[in-house]
């Protein structure tokens, strides 16, 4: 693949699946990342970095200068709902002040293609299930609110300077590379999956879930579980639609799993029991988030390679069994 592209949070979980994405296509690809939850294991040789934060206007001038770029990715950003609610401000300055300074840069270096890292949270609690982009806007929580700010400050930077981009949301990213090469390590880990492993693996403490009295069928809440490379490939999928306009994709299987049939495959692919007991609800979460994937269907060749909760959890489990400390050697 021809081009050289930007590539901000290229070493956190989703990032760096796109970033071996594009090194394994042959493209030039510079990383712009402060480790502040990315790790340095997991970028490729070929791919270039530059360290530092986006709001450190010397580290963003040292990444355009290596431009100039065929389109920036932009995936540096703050992700937990929960701690949103707790502190709302650092979440807008993180992901509204640093975004809009790298949306300014893009624009200053004469960037003509944009791709953001969007989210599911910008629809609250959805009235209407499957989740279409016709849906509501209507984030409950200061993390989907400051995507929605960067959604349309992107809206605005078409209509005024004709960057064109495409603002993908995320519903749960879930697995890990199937070559092996990367996999999910949050620190702390709040996210499902690679907590239900760890409980079957013994590597972690009994799963905690939250809430058996969602009005879902099993009282546990549903979400979409989409795994992280087929993420990263709608990400070429959508920029290579741009040159039709600026596009807004959801991004999931269009299946719904509960809580409970997650730990079911999680039992079943680990051949282990997932102890777990039943706990409270967490404040925020909407009972069922599933998206329609149909737009992006319908206007690109992009078709999920793993749309089975199964094969999800099966590459998430194996990268954690070899893996046991993430990204940090075994033997520390
Ligand atoms: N859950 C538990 N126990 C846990 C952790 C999670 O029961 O220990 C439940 C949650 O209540 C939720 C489901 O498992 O129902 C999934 O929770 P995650 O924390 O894995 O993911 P979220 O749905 O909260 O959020 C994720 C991303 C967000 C993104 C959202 C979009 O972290 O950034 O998906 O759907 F916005």
């Amino acid at each position: 693949m021809n081009g050289r592209f930007l590539v901000t949070g290229g070493a956190g979980y989703v990032g760096s699946h796109l970033v071996a994405d594009l090194c394994d296509q042959g493209a030039q690809v510079v990383v712009l990342d402060d480790f502040s939850t990315g790790h340095r294991e997991a970028l490729p040789e070929a791919a270039r970095l530059i360290t530092g934060s986006l709001g450190d206007a010397a580290a963003l001038a040292a990444a355009f200068a290596e431009g100039p770029f065929d389109a920036v990715f932009h995936f540096a950003a703050r992700s937990l709902v929960g701690e949103s609610m707790r502190v709302p401000l650092d979440y807008f300055r993180a992901n509204v002040g640093h975004g809009l300074a790298l949306i300014d840069a893009a624009v200053a270096h004469g960037v003509r293609r944009f791709v953001l890292s969007s989210t599911a949270s910008l629809f609250g609690e959805a009235a209407e299930i499957p989740i279409t982009e016709a849906s509501p806007l209507q984030p409950s929580s200061p993390y989907g609110e400051s995507k929605l700010m960067l959604e349309r400050a992107l809206f605005w930077a078409d209509r005024v300077h004709g960057l064109k981009s495409a603002c993908l949301r995320y519903f749960n990213a879930a697995g890990a590379d199937p070559a092996g090469r990367l996999g999910e390590d949050h620190r702390p880990e709040t996210h499902l999956i690679p907590l239900a492993i760890d409980a079957a693996l013994g590597l972690g403490p009994e799963l905690t879930i939250f809430g058996t009295d969602h009005p879902t069928p099993d009282g546990t809440c549903i979400r979409d579980y989409i795994h992280v490379s087929d993420l990263a490939r709608a990400h070429l999928a959508a920029l290579a639609r741009l040159e039709g306009g600026s596009v807004a994709y959801n991004l999931g299987t269009g299946h719904g799993h509960s809580v409970r049939a997650v730990i079911a495959a999680v039992e079943r692919v680990s051949g282990r029991a997932v102890p777990a007991r039943a706990g409270p609800r967490r404040p925020g979460d909407p009972p069922i988030l599933v998206a329609s994937p149909a737009r992006i269907q319908a206007e690109t060749s992009w078709r999920p390679r793993f749309p089975d909760l199964h094969e999800i959890v099966r590459t998430a489990h194996a990268w954690r069994r070899d893996h046991p400390k993430g990204y940090a050697p075994n033997n520390t």
